[in-house]
């Protein structure tokens, strides 16, 4: 009983985590032994120099890189002990992930692209068009619902992968520096609505970013070194590594 408490607390959480590559005759260890704890209804932050394991940490926490060794769990249930199909269909589920680059079909508008994960789930059209046009709505682009998604600026195509991200209602949304190509206005109203999403909606949020000023927002911070935990830093801890770094003049 005491277990499934403390496994509750936690919506994913990582137990001793490595990952290696083979590089030649070599393996390459590139995560190790992480232990990582994402609360619900939380903004987490990753942060870490390039090529610290940021990414490979995502991609292991979505499922789609099985780790060397150590287990994530993902609302309490083993990613890796599942099969495939059942990975598969527990990522469409449960996750929306949002990437530094939108990757649109190019052969359809923005209705349908945002329309895919629905129908991958093997949903209706109607029933996909009718939530990929109210998430859509939520992102505030329904003017452009037939246009060519790369007809759109860069800050509203990144908005519409938001969109395609929570046309399926995911709990925990996962972005791979989601801003890094964007303008600073278009930047702050992709956190904003990350911060709505966890706010109205109960979301939960995990993202990696080299952008250090949104730190502010978060509610846990979490700084990657080596593939390793260097720090982990909760809300007021976050305030006055947010002071430290204005200090220093980091904005
Ligand atoms: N599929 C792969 N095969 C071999 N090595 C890999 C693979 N994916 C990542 N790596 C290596 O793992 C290390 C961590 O890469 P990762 O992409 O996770 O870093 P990152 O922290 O996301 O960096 P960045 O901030 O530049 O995106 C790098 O040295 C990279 O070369
Ligand atoms: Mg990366």
């Amino acid at each position: 009983m005491e277990g499934r408490m403390v496994e509750r607390k936690h919506i994913i959480r990582t137990e001793r985590l490595c990952k290696e590559f083979p590089a030649g005759r070599r393996q390459i260890g590139v995560l190790h032994d992480i232990d990582l704890h994402i609360y619900p209804r939380e903004f987490t932050i990753i942060y870490g120099p390039s090529g610290s394991g940021k990414s490979t940490l995502l991609n292991t926490l979505l499922g789609l890189e099985p780790p060397t060794r150590g287990k994530v769990f993902v609302r309490g249930r083993d990613l890796f002990k599942m099969a495939d199909d059942q990975r598969a269909e527990f990522r469409n589920r449960n996750y929306g992930v949002v990437y530094q680059q939108p990757y649109w079909v190019k052969s359809l508008n923005v209705l349908e692209n945002v329309s895919l994960p629905l129908l991958l789930r093997g949903e209706s059209l109607k029933f996909a068009r009718g939530r990929a046009m109210y998430s859509i709505e939520q992102v505030g682009l329904e003017r452009f619902a037939k246009y060519a998604p790369t007809q759109l600026s860069g800050g509203q195509q990144q908005k519409v992968s938001l969109a395609r991200a929570l046309v399926t209602d995911p709990s925990v949304i996962v972005a791979d520096e989601p801003t890094g190509n964007l303008d600073t206005a278009s930047s702050n109203e992709v956190i904003e609505m990350f911060m709505d999403l966890i706010q109205r909606l109960g979301r939960t949020v995990v993202m990696v970013t080299h952008e250090l000023r949104f730190l502010e927002y978060a509610h846990r911070a979490i700084s990657i070194r080596d593939g390793k935990i260097e720090g982990e830093f909760g809300k007021s801890e976050i305030k006055n590594l947010v002071k430290d770094l204005k200090a220093i003049g980091i904005k």
